[in-house]
């Protein structure tokens, strides 16, 4: 756990500043000696990544909001300025656009490793339904920063989403009015957006804080998913982890940089070039690629408050698995049954994606209603019943033994 820590201030200055906020400790004892379980494989490279990119997005952000203008007769122009005017304002947009995608791309790889290797089970449930709060923040901050470019897609997509919460019964159209500060997605509504887009980055800042506080505390899952034991099963963080995550990162940078100088508008959508018309509705509305699972069990669901209510809940529902798989073993790596329903999940979200992104019309509808069953069957079917079904193999004795008996064969 971080907090002791066999750091010795050196010079005069370290020792008074110990004795008074022991920060250098601390983050020695959190990022320099703490013991990692040492089988741990790329996948535990994203939670790093993840980090790197909120600074990232928050950097990037920062400084497009110097020349950005909140204002609906002006915010698309002020983009357009950013763009054309600004020394490297193209760079800062693309770089922060496709940073965004980047980071769902990350956080999404982050949850499935989560799921895989039951990383939510206990001890490490508050840490999951921090991941999960900032899961949620994450796409309240997306949608609010798409609205800014104020081009026909922000404003359309706005309209649609914030006119969802109209079907919540009484209230519904008041808080929609509410949201709008006004009778439609206008002015007021931009600058509302605006203000909560530059906020919430902050608000995720102080919960991953959190996520890593509680990370500190039950340590890291790994692989196998049974937990250290003893020193044999653990290295310290630098310079095993450091190493292994800044190589992570350089792979990640590439990819971030081959969309930001080649395709830096594949992700994106060209009617958002077209500044936001409010009496021309595009034909086919389509929110980024990162929402369209949800958005497609959205428009599953006939009534409009039974969709609402799907989609939130489909989100929400992770933040349940911890109670809602009952399987006493902790990685799929020894749960052969767990492992089918698994992929059938990953690719039910595929689906939901593709569903999402077509018109919602003939076959699309039937494969989305499908695919919807298919999403919830896994929360409410296949997670509680498969500790009855599933016969497990037998998981190692420990991490170290695990390991050994893959590098040198016979030897266990
Ligand atoms: C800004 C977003 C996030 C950041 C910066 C972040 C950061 C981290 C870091 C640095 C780690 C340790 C390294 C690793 O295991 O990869 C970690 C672990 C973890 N994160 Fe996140 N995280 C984020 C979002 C999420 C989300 C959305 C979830 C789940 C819904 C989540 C769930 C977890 C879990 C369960 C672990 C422990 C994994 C294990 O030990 O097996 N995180 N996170």
């Amino acid at each position: 756990m971080s907090g002791s820590s066999p750091y010795v201030p050196k010079s005069a200055f370290a020792r008074w500043l110990d004795s008074r906020l022991p920060i250098v400790g601390l983050v020695h004892s959190s990022f320099i000696t703490f013991p990692n379980p040492r089988n741990l494989n790329y996948w535990w490279t994203f939670g790093g990544i993840l980090s790197f990119m909120l600074v990232a997005q928050i950097v990037t952000g920062v400084a497009l909001a110097m020349h950005y203008v909140p204002n609906s007769s002006l915010a698309f122009l002020s983009v357009e300025h950013i763009m054309r005017d600004v020394n490297y304002g193209w760079l800062l947009r693309y770089a922060h656009s496709n940073g965004a995608s980047m980071f769902f791309f990350a956080v999404y790889i982050h949850i499935i490793r989560g799921v895989y290797y039951g990383s939510y089970k206990a001890p490490r449930e508050v840490l999951w339904i921090l991941g999960v709060i900032i899961y949620l923040l994450m796409m309240a901050t997306g949608f609010l920063g798409y609205t800014l470019p104020w081009g026909q897609m922000s404003f359309w997509g706005a309209t649609v989403i914030t006119s969802l919460f109209s079907a919540i019964p009484l209230v519904g159209n008041a808080i929609t009015t509410w949201l709008w500060g006004g009778y439609a997605v206008d002015d007021a509504t931009l600058n509302r957006f605006y203000a909560l887009h530059y906020l919430l980055p902050f608000m995720i800042a102080a919960v991953v804080v959190l996520h890593i506080w509680a990370l500190h505390v039950t340590g890291s899952n790994n692989p196998t998913g049974i937990e250290k034991q003893s020193s044999k099963d653990t290295l310290p963080f630098h310079p095993y982890f450091t190493v292994k995550d800044g190589f992570a990162l350089v792979c990640f940078l590439i990819l971030y940089a081959w969309f930001i100088f080649y395709i830096p508008n594949y992700l994106g959508d060209a009617d958002n070039y077209i500044p936001a018309n409010p009496l021309q509705t595009p034909p086919h509305i389509v929110p980024e690629w990162y929402y369209l699972p949800f958005y497609a069990i959205l428009r599953s669901i006939p009534s409009k408050l039974g969709g609402v209510t799907c989609m939130f809940g489909a989100i929400l529902l992770f933040a349940f698995l911890p109670w809602l798989d009952r399987s006493p073993v902790r990685s799929a790596t020894y749960r052969p049954l767990f492992r089918v329903f698994f992929w059938l999940f990953v690719a039910t979200i595929i689906g939901l994606g593709y569903i999402g992104s077509q018109p919602p019309e003939g076959g699309f509808i039937l494969a989305g209603r499908i695919l919807t069953i298919s999403y919830f069957s896994f929360f409410f079917i296949v997670l509680p019943l498969l500790n009855v079904f599933e016969k497990p193999r037998k998981p190692p004795a420990s991490i170290a033994e695990a390991v050994l008996a893959k590098s040198t064969p016979g030897k266990v």
